[in-house]
């Protein structure tokens, strides 16, 4: 075997390792996000039932940060998505363990500010495997 596809295989291997959130239990952590997040399909069908303080979470995995139609976002998360910020697995995960301090550190401004005070410590990973198993892709 080549290297290059050596390499090629053993970088596919690593993958799953890497994105290996447990949606059961990412859905039972889902819990501490529904008093401020609904989930919510492009048809209006419920999938959670949550509240309003925070956008919905349907499809947030490739959606740009701080665009979900009628919300009124902080500037902060807004300016993020508009540089660029689009979440993945990773970006979720650092950005729900601390959604101010993720905010300063990719916008590079001291003063950034988020509206999503809720810090979830871990199980991020989890939670993002859920969202992506609900929302059709
Ligand atoms: C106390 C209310 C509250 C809780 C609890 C909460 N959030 Fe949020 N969340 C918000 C608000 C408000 C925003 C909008 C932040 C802003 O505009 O700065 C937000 C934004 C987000 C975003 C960015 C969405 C986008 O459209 O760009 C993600 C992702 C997110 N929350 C995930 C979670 C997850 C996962 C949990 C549970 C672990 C959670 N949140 C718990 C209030 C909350």
């Amino acid at each position: 075997m080549n290297r290059i596809l050596a390499t090629a295989i053993a970088g596919l291997l690593a993958l799953p390792a890497y994105a290996e959130g447990d949606a059961d239990a990412g859905k039972k952590a889902f819990n501490k996000c529904k008093s401020c997040h609904q989930i919510v399909d492009p048809a209006g069908e419920v999938i959670v039932k949550g509240g309003k303080t925070g956008p919905n979470l349907y499809g947030i995995a490739g959606r740009t940060a701080g665009t979900v139609e009628g919300f009124r976002y902080g500037d902060s998360l807004v300016e993020a998505g508009e540089k660029g910020l689009v979440w993945d697995e990773e970006t979720f995960v650092a950005y729900v363990q601390d959604p101010k301090a993720f905010l300063k550190d990719y916008l590079d401004e001291t003063s950034a500010k988020s509206k999503m005070t809720f810090k979830l410590r871990k199980g991020g990973e989890d939670v993002y495997a859920y969202l992506v198993s609900v929302s059709g892709e």
